[in-house]
């Protein structure tokens, strides 16, 4: 259960926006399309995408690496090729995507030339076993393939079925522009690294994600030029692990802090956010530069996973509740107005009773701004189910997380109403989905304000006095 005890991720707010297709490379091409009128009409391209925000990215780079042949559609009724881009972090997960396959099995029963491929984490964590078990499925392609897919539907398109699942040690897709085709024109992520080399004792993604690798700074930076250029305003840097960012070229090494402020100079108006980082990696060095520069943003999702220095070390995190609590006040000291936002897994392997009031406990310390919370789901393969049975039962996993998300959504009411009095600037994302009068916007601790639109445009920042909140949402007017 992914339960978010706040407001919503910037992936999920991202999922539900309105479509503009567009990408730096198709004008070109549109173009030519006109001038040349002999092009072929493109295909209608759905993707649906599942999980963790580098998902999101991933999407984009596969709509882009396509768009010669497909153009993007929101109607999946439309489609002559859907892709699911799936997530494998917990059972769950992949148990709706399986769902979703027998769904879009009975539309190929009425529409014979429609295709569909599994792309993601799921495609390389189960390879061929999908084609031979999921009768809808005619194309597999892992996280490092997406530059082989035009190759891989050519195959697709004469009845074969296609597969490559090859995890790449250098593949980063530097190269390509993604296609912005889900955007609200305001916010966009760039993808700066690949892989997870990690092996927390629980996670999936070290297996089906590959190896860690930087993306070189100089096409980050460009990518964010060129974002901020065709009016973006926010841009979020992702990685698993963004901390362990790495790029040496000639005498210069470029580590987070460094690429982080050169992003924070592409301009001051661009603000600049950042996920996910690993405790075990957060320096000093990162938390000055991000107080150095007001467009980088203040808020700071830090993965506590469990508050018991027990569970902590069978998960592998390779840091102890003390040295968390130690880097909390790090932040503290250096962004005194950063919020905090954290995951919790409830129920990991033989978690006590203790264990777990000593998360309990340390959501008290920190005072979390948002979490996300989930029940324990053992992968296959992983070290934890390996080496340590999965033997908390299910009611008392579920009882767990219930009394966490209890305590976070008080906590969420309690860090809300320290806003109320105060001022803070937002950056206008779209209508506040109860009313057109409303819009709403991000502060730089990213939290969601709901205000009267008066005269104020989206993209634009807005200077807000916050009125009231609620558990997810502070509700705010212009001064
Ligand atoms: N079970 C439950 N939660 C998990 N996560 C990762 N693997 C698992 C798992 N096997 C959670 C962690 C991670 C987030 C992205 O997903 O909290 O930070
Ligand atoms: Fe998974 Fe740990 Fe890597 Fe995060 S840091 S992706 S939890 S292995």
């Amino acid at each position: 259960m992914r339960s978010c005890a706040k407001f919503q991720t910037s992936h999920s707010h991202f999922a539900q926006l309105r479509t503009k297709v567009g990408s730096f490379a198709q004008p070109f091409f549109v173009l030519l399309h006109k001038i040349s009128g002999i092009m072929a009409e493109k295909k209608k391209l759905y993707i649906e995408t599942y999980g963790c925000q580098m998902n999101f990215s991933d999407s984009e780079i596969v709509a882009s690496v396509l768009s010669e042949s497909h153009e993007t559609t929101t109607d999946i009724k439309e489609a002559d090729l859907i892709f699911l881009n799936t997530c494998s972090i917990r059972d769950n997960a992949e148990d709706r995507i399986r769902r979703r396959l027998v769904q879009i099995g009975f539309m190929k029963r009425r529409r014979k030339h429609l295709k569909v491929g599994v792309l993601g984490c799921m495609a390389e964590r189960l390879k061929e076993k999908l084609l031979q078990e999921v009768a809808a499925v005619d194309l597999v392609v892992g996280p490092d393939a997406y530059r082989n897919l035009p190759q891989l539907l050519k195959e697709v398109g004469t009845g074969q079925q296609a597969i490559d699942v090859i995890l790449s040690e250098e593949e980063t897709y530097a190269d390509i522009a993604p296609v912005r085709y889900d955007t609200n024109g305001v916010s966009a992520f760039i993808s700066i690294m690949r892989g997870c080399e990690n092996f927390c004792s629980y996670c999936v993604v070290p297996y089906t994600r590959g190896k860690e690798r930087s993306r070189d700074p100089k096409t980050i930076v460009a990518e964010a030029e060129n974002l901020f250029q065709n009016g973006y305003h926010e841009v979020t840097l992702l990685g698993q692990n963004v901390n362990s960012y790495h790029w040496n070229e000639n005498e210069e090494t470029v580590d987070f802090p460094k690429l982080l402020e050169k992003v924070a100079l592409v301009n001051p108006l661009l603000r600049v956010r950042f996920a996910t980082s690993h405790p075990k990696d957060l320096s000093d060095d990162l938390l000055i530069v991000i107080s150095k520069y007001d467009n980088l943003c203040k808020s700071i999702h830090l993965p506590i996973q469990s508050g018991s220095n027990n569970m902590l070390s069978k998960m592998n995190r390779k840091y102890t509740r003390e040295w968390y609590l130690e880097r909390v006040a790090a932040i503290k000291k250096y962004l005194p107005q950063a919020s905090f936002s954290t995951d919790i897994i409830a129920g990991f392997c033989a978690e006590t009773e203790e264990d777990h009031q000593e998360t309990m406990s340390l959501m008290e310390l920190v005072k979390y701004d948002f979490a996300y919370m989930y029940k324990y789901s053992e992968r296959p393969n992983t070290a934890a189910e390996k080496r340590f049975p999965d033997d908390v039962p299910e009611e008392t996993k579920a009882r767990r997380l219930q009394e966490i998300i209890d305590l976070q959504s008080k906590h969420c009411l309690s860090q809300n109403k320290k806003d109320v009095g105060k001022t803070f600037e937002v950056l206008v994302e779209g209508f506040s989905k109860r009313s057109k009068e409303h819009l709403y916007g991000r502060t730089s601790q990213n939290k969601v304000v709901v205000f009267p639109k008066g005269e104020v445009k989206i993209g634009e920042y807005v200077t807000l006095f916050v009125e009231g909140y609620t558990r997810g949402t502070l509700i705010g007017n212009q001064i």
